[in-house]
């Protein structure tokens, strides 16, 4: 057996177990010193928790070239007040953007899909209308798969009378190239990813060839069918292959990556002159997305242990100029 594999699967199944652990997030909110420490750790994937910091992080990635989605952080919120705050909050996001940006993306959960399914389509609906005044796109995220048929709906329903809604499809998802085929009766702004959440292998692939060469199917499909299509993934094979099979000559197909990871991967891709799009999140909700980019990604625990033991400000967004190395 191959023990390290081992340990890495166990941290990654402990951490996405405890991203869900209300009582562990209080604890964290709760707690100032442990709050501040891991707080520190999410600087590199988390602009900051303020709608300004959000939008300087935008600016300063929007200045170097890249295409930018915002994301105010945010899931089940189970209080209806607490969505319509949300929802507030993405509509001055929104307005104020301005030139900088013109994506927002969010979970429906966050804005009511956890209250009543209705609250989340009302919501998303006020949303779309401020959005088509500003000119912004909004991309609605996906989460896990006992969501999936009431966030298809609501996004169906919404998109119908509003095109600038655009859906993530989770490729790991057995059901994903059936629900592509049903989405297709018109163009759509479709985001394809490997999908975060930890399913049974009655409903998803894990991480594997099989997995890499559906994601790439599934984006050749998305094209073909006339969709624009986000390839969200930092995995450089796939970013490859997409290259070779000549996905991005199209025009309708860019790369999307998360902010602080593999960003001197974005630089490279920039400055061959591919567009990249980077998603910049900023909130208070941060301990679950922390969770979840040290989960697929365990080696970044000792970046966070050391960003934990450091003084100084993390700005990720420096390596974003790194110069290539060929
Ligand atoms: P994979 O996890 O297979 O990793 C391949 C390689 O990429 C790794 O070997 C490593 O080199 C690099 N890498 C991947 N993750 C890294 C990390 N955290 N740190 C450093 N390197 C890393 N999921 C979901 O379920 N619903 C959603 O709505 C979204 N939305 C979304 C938007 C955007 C723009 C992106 C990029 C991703 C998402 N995701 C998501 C997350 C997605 O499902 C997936 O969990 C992550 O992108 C990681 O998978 P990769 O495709 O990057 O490859």
């Amino acid at each position: 057996m191959n023990h390290e594999l081992d340990w890495e699967q166990r941290l990654t199944d402990t951490l996405k177990t405890v991203a869900r652990r209300q009582d562990i997030k209080s604890y964290v909110e709760l707690t100032p010193w442990l709050n501040r420490l891991l707080r520190r750790a999410a600087g590199q994937y988390v602009a900051g928790e303020n709608r300004q910091d959000g939008l300087a992080a935008t600016r300063r990635l929007a200045d170097m070239g890249y295409k930018i989605s915002l994301e105010y952080i945010g899931e089940n919120t189970l209080d209806a007040k607490m969505c319509q705050a949300a929802v507030e909050e993405m509509k001055s996001l929104i307005r104020e953007l301005g030139e900088i940006g013109d994506r927002v993306s969010f979970d429906l959960s966050h804005i009511g899909l956890s209250v009543k399914k209705d609250l989340a389509y009302r919501q998303l609906m006020k949303l779309a209308d401020e959005a088509r005044t500003a000119n912004v796109e909004l991309f609605v995220s996906m989460e896990e798969s006992a969501k999936t048929d009431l966030i298809l709906d609501t996004y169906q329903k919404a998109v119908a009378h509003y095109p600038n809604i655009g859906i993530t499809l989770q490729a790991h998802l057995h059901r994903t190239p059936m629900d592509l085929a049903v989405l297709s009766d018109s163009p759509r702004l479709i985001r394809i990813v490997k999908g975060a959440y930890q399913e049974p292998a009655t409903h998803a692939l894990s991480r594997s060839s099989e997995l890499d060469e559906r994601y790439l199917t599934l984006v050749q499909d998305a094209i073909h069918r006339g969709h624009r299509v986000s390839i969200a993934t930092h995995d450089e094979r796939i970013i490859n292959e997409a290259i070779h099979l000549g996905l991005l000559d199209s025009g309708s197909a860019e790369f999307e990556m998360l902010y602080g990871i593999r960003p001197e991967l974005s630089a490279k891709l920039q400055s061959a002159g591919y567009p990249v799009r980077i998603y910049v999140t900023y909130g208070r909700e941060w301990f679950l997305y922390l969770c979840h980019r040290i989960a697929e990604y365990p080696p970044n625990l000792y970046r966070a242990v050391a960003d934990m033991a450091s003084d100084e400000a993390v700005e990720p967004y420096r390596a974003y100029i790194r110069a290539p190395k060929e």
